[in-house]
C-alpha cells in the first residue's frame, strides 16, 4: 500500500511517500482494518513530525508491542479518517466488512495518512450518512477534542448549556469552528475571537459576538462584556490563563485550556521531571483561578465512541456541518502540511486518499 512516512523527526523533507508498505495487520481481536478514503491534517501532525510527544508516545508504543525494531520509525502520521471496513478482529461484533466508518487513531499508533489503517473498534463509529468521506474526515479529531474539553472536562451537556455564556478563543480554526457549532447546538451563547478574514465564517456558524483581534483590542472588548461561564482556549501561550479575569467569580466557571505544556514538559525534561513540572504548572493555574472562585482545567483529545456517536447524531440533524477549507490529493500531502503550518486556517484541511 501507499503511506506517507517519516524516518526521523524534522520538517517536511522528512516525509516520504512509500508505495510498497505492508498493509497493517490486525493484532488484537477488537481491532479493525480500514481502507482510508480521506483523512484530515491537524496541528498535532505537524508537531509530531518534529518529535512532539515522542518521549511519552514511545513508552506507550513499547507497552503496546508496536516496536518491531526498537524504533518508532517508519512512522505514519494522521489522527483521523473516514473510510470503509475491510476486515474485523474476531471479537468485533458491531462492525462488518463494507461498513462506512469514521474515527480516530491514538497518537502512539501508526496513523491514517496511508491507504489502510488498523484501529480499535472503540475508536470508530458509523459515518454520518449525509456526509461524503472528505467531509466526514474533517470532524473526528477536532470533534472529540471538543467533546473532551467541553463535555468531559468543561461539564457542558445538551441540557445545561442553554443560557451559559461561553468564550471560544480562535473561532476560525478546526477546533473553533467545531466548538462554536457544538455550543450553539446545545443552546449556549458564544463569543469568539478571530482575524478580520474569518469574521463572516464564524458569524455564519452561529457566533453571537465576534471580536476581530486584528482590528479590535480583545482585552478591552472582553472587559465591556458580561463575564463568562466557560472559556475554551486552544492557543499555546506563555500566559496560559490570560483570559481568567473574564470568568464569572464564585459561580463554578471554568477556563479549559487544550494547549497545556504536559507533553512539552516531558519532551524537555524527561518523563519523571516532566510530570513533576506539569503538576507544578497545573497547580499554579489552579491556584490563580481558585482565588476568584474559578476553576482552571487542562483537557486533551480522548477517543470516545459515545462522543463520536453523539457528534454523528448532531451532524445527521444538520446542527453541525463540516467546515472544509481545502482538499488535497494524497500525493500532494506535503502541500497540505505546508498550508496548515502557515496558520490562518478557516476550518479544516483534508487529504483525499481514494
Ligand atoms: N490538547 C489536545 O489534545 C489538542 C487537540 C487538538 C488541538 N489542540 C490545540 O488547539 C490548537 C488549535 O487547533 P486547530 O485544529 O483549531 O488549529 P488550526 O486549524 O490551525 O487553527 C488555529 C486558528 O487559530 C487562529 N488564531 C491564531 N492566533 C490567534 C489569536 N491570537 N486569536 C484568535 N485566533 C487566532 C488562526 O487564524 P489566524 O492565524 O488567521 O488568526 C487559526 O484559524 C492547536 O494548535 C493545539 O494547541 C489541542
Amino acid at each position: 500500500m501507499s503511506a506517507w512516512q517519516i524516518h526521523g523527526y524534522g520538517e517536511n523533507e522528512k516525509l516520504t511517500l512509500s508505495t510498497s508498505s505492508r498493509i497493517p495487520a490486525i493484532k488484537h481481536p477488537k481491532d479493525i482494518l480500514v481502507e482510508v478514503h480521506a483523512a484530515s491534517v491537524n496541528p498535532i501532525d505537524i508537531r509530531m513530525r518534529g518529535g512532539y510527544g515522542h518521549s511519552l508516545f514511545n513508552i506507550w508504543r513499547n507497552q503496546g508491542g508496536m516496536f518491531s525494531t526498537r524504533s518508532e520509525f517508519p512512522l505514519v502520521l494522521g489522527r483521523d479518517f473516514s473510510g470503509v471496513v475491510i476486515e474485523t478482529g474476531k471479537d468485533v461484533k458491531t462492525y462488518k466488512a463494507g461498513d462506512e466508518v469514521w474515527g480516530v487513531v491514538n497518537a502512539q499508533k501508526q496513523g491514517s495518512h496511508a491507504e489502510y489503517t488498523v484501529v480499535s473498534s472503540s475508536e470508530v463509529a458509523l459515518k454520518p450518512k449525509n456526509l461524503t468521506h472528505v467531509e466526514a474526515a474533517s470532524i473526528p479529531y477536532v470533534g472529540l477534542t471538543n467533546w473532551a474539553a467541553l463535555y468531559s472536562v468543561g461539564e457542558l451537556t445538551p441540557s445545561n448549556t442553554r443560557g451559559q455564556r461561553i468564550l471560544v478563543i480562535a473561532g476560525s480554526g478546526g477546533i473553533g469552528t467545531f466548538a462554536i457549532q457544538l455550543i450553539k447546538a446545545w443552546g449556549g451563547d458564544v463569543t469568539t475571537t478571530c482575524s478580520s478574514e474569518s469574521v463572516e465564517i464564524v458569524r455564519d456558524l452561529g457566533a453571537d459576538v465576534v471580536i476581530d483581534y486584528k482590528t479590535q483590542d480583545v482585552q478591552y472588548e472582553l472587559r465591556q462584556q458580561d463575564r463568562f461561564d466557560l472559556i475554551l482556549d486552544p492557543l499555546v501561550s506563555k500566559k496560559r490563563v490570560e483570559y481568567i479575569n473574564y470568568l464569572k467569580q464564585w459561580r463554578n466557571s471554568k477556563l479549559v485550556t487544550i494547549a497545556p505544556p504536559f507533553l512539552r514538559n516531558i519532551d524537555t525534561y524527561g518523563v519523571v521531571p516532566g510530570v513533576v513540572k506539569s503538576v507544578g504548572d497545573l497547580s499554579c493555574d489552579v491556584i490563580k483561578g481558585a482565588k476568584d472562585g474559578c476553576s482552571v482545567r487542562w483537557a486533551f483529545f480522548t477517543p470516545s465512541q459515545k462522543g463520536l456517536r453523539e457528534i454523528s447524531k448532531l451532524v445527521e440533524m444538520e446542527k453541525i456541518r463540516p467546515v472544509v477549507e481545502k482538499v488535497y490529493d494524497f500525493e500532494d500531502l506535503l502541500s497540505a502540511y505546508e498550508k496548515l503550518e502557515a496558520g490562518h486556517s478557516r476550518g479544516k484541511t483534508v487529504i483525499q486518499i481514494k
